[in-house]
This record gives structure tokens, C-alpha cells and sequence, in this order.
């Protein structure tokens, strides 16, 4: 019970994704030219088009492949999809002279079982309309400025829509594709957390078998939920390993240990690899050294521990969705490496494990409705992200045992203000409420004057975004006298700190750390 969602390369694709997964219907997006094996193997019960930036009349435009009509199951096309089907199905597109973009105002006039009657807001992006419609369509809406908005060949169950159910601003249109989903095709809403971790449970078991299976966590949300659904599926076969890299933020180790114990009991092995990861670090202040090498210890480190387990096969990874869609998507490799981002778990060259993803086609929501439905501890479900090189990227210039303590405890006293504060919040995020916070120790020392007496210290820089997807972020306008309280207990409480900056710089330019 499934939709196949064909992207033709709109920048809304993946929102279609989005909303139909927070509709409870299982979905996958596909490139438009996938194989039609590809597609059909996730049964689908109906198919989305998405829109693109092509012109049904370019000489390399994407076409509909022939299958999704021969199926005979409903299709909703939405801007390019629905250009497609016209000019496919016999009607005609045409340019446009007036270009929509944006919220335009479109009439429902045709009684039928997608768009409610009236008048509605809706967001329009195109270049060319649909000039006549194809045999057998009748309409279903106009736009403000005449223009075909939807159509429909109810005998077929094959629909079109100009605007864009899948963005925000169109008023209404999550149950437009509610209606698609569950009137249309018939899908019932059952792709629930808890039917999530049954049907993974189950592939789990098929797949292991007798064999055992490694795990490295790092008590990031996705390691940690994907961890504990296949111990949930084979229990002891699983073999944890959470590696203290001495990098960690202050209490961290103990809270992480203390709620993947619960679950995953004599199963999880903490080891304490710190002096390991600090003496490499020796003298290394560059950046993009930092990360390499805490990526080779923790690969050193992790060859050590799996060799004392008999023969693991398998290796859980907590890939989720979104990762599998970025690393496909074709610029993909036009992109600038800005950072080498090292997490926790990357394959040690030779050694030979088949891969367990079970988060692969999860939202990171999803991911956290799955790791509530476990019965993991809400601070570690909604945990603000970490990155895999830890602290060693927030300790700029030379990383040791006394700057580390030092920046640990800065970061904790701005963590409990915007805790006790409540302005440290995932869920809903504003402008004035932190995603993520940290504090960051800076390679100058700066002047300062206590009680009379010249010093020369440490400064500690905070940091507070507000973001959505962490690819851009805001700076969190946070009150004033937070920022005060926070900088006043950061130099009466931690030795060596003179003076506290304020990092007020969004992404882009600068990234969320400063390393
Ligand atoms: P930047 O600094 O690139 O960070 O704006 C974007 C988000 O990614 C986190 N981050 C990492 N996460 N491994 C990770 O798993 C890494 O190496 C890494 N570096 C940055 C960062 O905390 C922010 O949320």
C-alpha cells in the first residue's frame, strides 16, 4: 500500500514525499526515468508526478514512462506532471503570456472527490499551461487569470493540478493530497511507528538469521533508534559498541550509557578510547586534519573491539532518508566539499560486513516518532545535533585535556540558561527559540581586568541557530539578559575565561561550527 512519487526535478519534489509520509501513507520518490521494476517494487496503489523545469515541447524533455498508464491505477500530475499527461494523453500545452508565480487565486467549479467547491489560495511556479485539455478530461478549476489550475478523467482516476498541493502556502492542500491518497487510491493511513518497527523487526530477522551484527553508537538520535530496533528484532546477536573519544560534551557519556543500557542491557560496550583520540591530536590545529584523524582512530579503535566478537556479518548504520536522497541526487558531485563530515560508524577498509539501514527510507520525524515508540528518553530523541568529530571542532587552535574541560563547562552553563530558559527547542522552531547551542573556545587569549589585576585568558565564543534542516541557519535573537547571565556565570565560574562573544553570523556565509 504504497504511492511512487516520479520526480521530474522540481525543487518541491521531496515536499510531496513529506507530506504524504506525514499522511501515514508509505511513499518513495523516484528520478522520472527510473526502471519501471524499480518503481512497482513498493506495489504502489497510485502515482504522483511532480512538477520540473522543463517544457513538454524541449528536445531532451523527460517523458511519462508508458507502464504508469498501462497500470490503470490513478495518477495526480501537479504542474510539469500535469503538462506531461496533457501533452501525452492528446490535448495541447502552450506558453504561457502571463508567467504565475506565487499565491493566485483558482475557483472550483467540477463536484468531485480531490478539491473541495469554491475558491482557494494556491502557490503557482510555471512557465507554460495547458492550452486544451486531452479526450475524456473535463475541468475542474481556473485560475484567477483563466488559466486550466485542474482537470480530472474521473473514469480513469487520472488527475492534474497547475499549483502545488505539496507547499505550505497553498491553503488546504494536505487534504488535497489526503483526498488523492485515501479517497483516490484507496491507501489506508497505516504507516505508523509502531507498524514501522513490526515490519522492520521482521526483515531484520529474515536477514540476520543466526549471524551476529555490530553496531557502533554515538548517541546521536539516529545510531541510537537504529541500534535499538535491531536489538529489538535479535537481541544478544547485536553487539553495541559506544566509543568515548574524550570529545563528548560535559555528563554526556553517563546519560547516553544510562539509556541505551536499559535497552540494549550487557549488549552495549563502552569503551573509553580518550587518551587514544587526545594523543593523536597532539599539536594538530588544522581543521580538516582534526577530522581526518579522528575518523582513523575511531576506525583503529572500532577494528580492535569488532575483532573480539566471533564473526560479525553485519554492520547497522543509521543512514536515513534524506542522506540516500542527497548522496543520488545528480549535482550531487558538483558540490563544493566545504567539510569532511566523520561520523561515527564508517567502514574500516577490508573489513568485509553486509550493511543493516534500517532508518533508510525514514524522515528524521519519523526516526524520532520511532525511537518514542521504543521507549527512548525524550532528551536523547530530541537531542540537538552533535557533530562526529565532537568537541574537537569547537576547540579551535590546539585540543587538549585542560582547553576541553574549559569549554565543557561554558557549554553547559549556556545549555542550562536556554534550558531553564525553555529557548533550546527542536520541536518548533522561531527566530527566537536555539535548534542548536554551544559554546566555542577560541585560538586568542584576550585582556581583561579582575579585581585589579591585568589577566590574559581564554575567550569562549556561544553560538545559537535557528533552523529547520540545518543547511541554513539564523543566528537566535536571544534575550539580552540571558546572553548577559550566560557570559556572567561563564567568567565567575570557569577559571581561564576573561570574555564571551556572541557569534551573530548566519549560514550562509559562515556554517553553524566554526570548524
Ligand atoms: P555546518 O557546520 O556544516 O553544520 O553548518 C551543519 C550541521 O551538521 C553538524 N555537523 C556534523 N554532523 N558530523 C556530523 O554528524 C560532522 O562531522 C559534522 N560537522 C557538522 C553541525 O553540528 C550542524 O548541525
Amino acid at each position: 500500500m504504497s504511492v511512487a512519487i516520479l520526480d521530474f526535478g522540481s525543487q518541491y519534489s521531496q515536499l510531496i514525499t513529506r507530506r504524504l509520509r506525514e499522511l501515514q501513507v508509505y511513499c518513495e520518490m523516484f528520478p522520472w526515468d527510473a526502471s519501471h521494476e524499480k518503481i512497482l517494487s513498493i506495489n504502489p496503489k497510485g502515482f504522483i508526478l511532480s512538477g520540473g523545469p522543463a517544457s513538454v515541447y524541449d528536445h531532451d524533455a523527460p517523458t511519462l514512462p508508458e507502464f504508469i498508464l498501462e497500470s490503470g491505477l490513478p495518477v495526480l500530475g501537479v504542474c510539469y506532471g500535469m503538462q506531461l499527461l496533457v501533452h501525452t494523453l492528446g490535448g495541447k500545452v502552450a506558453a504561457s503570456e502571463t508567467r504565475e508565480y506565487g499565491l493566485t487565486r483558482v475557483t472550483v467549479s467540477g463536484e468531485n472527490r480531490l478539491l473541495a467547491l469554491g475558491e482557494h489560495a494556491v502557490w503557482m511556479s510555471h512557465g507554460d499551461i495547458v492550452g486544451e485539455l486531452p479526450p475524456g478530461f473535463s475541468e475542474l478549476a481556473l485560475s484567477q487569470n483563466g488559466i486550466f489550475a485542474a482537470m480530472r478523467d474521473g473514469e480513469r482516476g487520472i488527475y492534474g493540478l497547475q499549483f502545488h498541493p505539496e507547499v505550505r502556502h497553498t491553503i488546504g492542500g494536505k487534504e488535497i493530497l489526503r483526498n488523492f491518497v485515501h479517497g483516490i487510491c484507496h491507501i489506508q493511513p497505516t504507516w505508523t511507528p509502531e507498524k514501522i518497527i513490526e515490519d522492520q523487526v521482521e526483515a531484520i530477522r529474515e536477514e540476520v538469521g543466526e549471524k551476529q551484527v555490530l553496531v557502533a553508537v554515538s548517541g546521536g538520535v539516529d545510531s541510537s533508534v537504529a541500534a535499538t530496533l535491531v536489538h529489538r528484532a535479535i537481541g544478544s546477536q547485536l553487539h553495541a559498541l559506544f566509543v568515548d573519544n574524550g570529545l563528548l560534551r560535559k555528563g554526556e557519556r553517563g546519560q547516553v550509557e544510562r539509556a541505551l543500557k536499559k535497552h540494549l542491557g550487557k549488549d552495549l560496550q563502552v569503551v573509553d578510547a580518550s587518551t587514544q583520540f587526545l594523543s593523536a591530536l597532539e599539536g594538530v590545529s588544522d581543521p580538516e586534519k582534526k577530522r581526518h584523524i579522528i575518523g582513523e582512530t575511531f576506525i583503529r579503535v572500532f577494528e580492535t573491539h569488532a575483532d573480539t566478537i566471533q564473526h560479525p556479518e553485519f554492520l547497522v548504520q543509521g543512514t536515513i532518508y534524506p542522506d540516500v536522497v542527497e548522496s543520488s541526487a545528480p549535482d550531487r558531485s558538483k558540490a563544493q566539499r566545504i567539510k569532511s563530515h566523520h561520523n561515527v560508524g564508517g567502514l574500516p577498509e577490508g573489513m568485509q560486513f553486509a550493511l543493516i539501514e534500517p532508518l533508510r527510507y525514514l524522515f528524521k520525524d519519523e526516526v524520532r516518532a520511532v525511537g518514542e515508540a521504543l521507549g527512548l528518553p525524550s532528551s536523547l530523541v530530541w537531542r540537538q545535533p552533535f557533530p562526529g568529530p565532537g568537541l574537537a571542532v569547537r576547540c579551535l587552535g590546539a585540543v587538549n585535556q585542560q582547553r576541553l574541560d574549559t569549554l565543557r563547562d561554558a557549554d553547559m552553563i549556556f545549555r542550562e540558561e536556554l534550558i531553564n530558559a525553555q529557548l533550546l527547542n527542536q520541536r518548533d522552531n522561531t527566530s527566537q527559540t536555539a535548534a542548536q547551542a554551544f559554546a566555542v573556545i577560541l585560538p586568542v587569549q584576550s585582556v581583561g581586568v579582575m579585581g585589579d589585576q591585568r589577566t590574559y585568558q581564554e575567550v569562549i565564543a556561544l553560538r545559537a541557530v535557528s533552523s529547520d534542516d540545518f543547511m541554513t541557519a539564523d543566528w537566535t535573537r536571544l534575550p539580552d539578559e540571558l546572553l548577559a547571565r550566560t557570559a556572567t556565570r561563564i567568567i565567575n565560574e570557569v577559571p581561564g575565561v576573561n570574555r564571551v562573544v556572541y557569534d551573530i553570523t548566519s549560514k550562509p556565509p559562515a556554517t553553524i561550527e566554526w570548524e
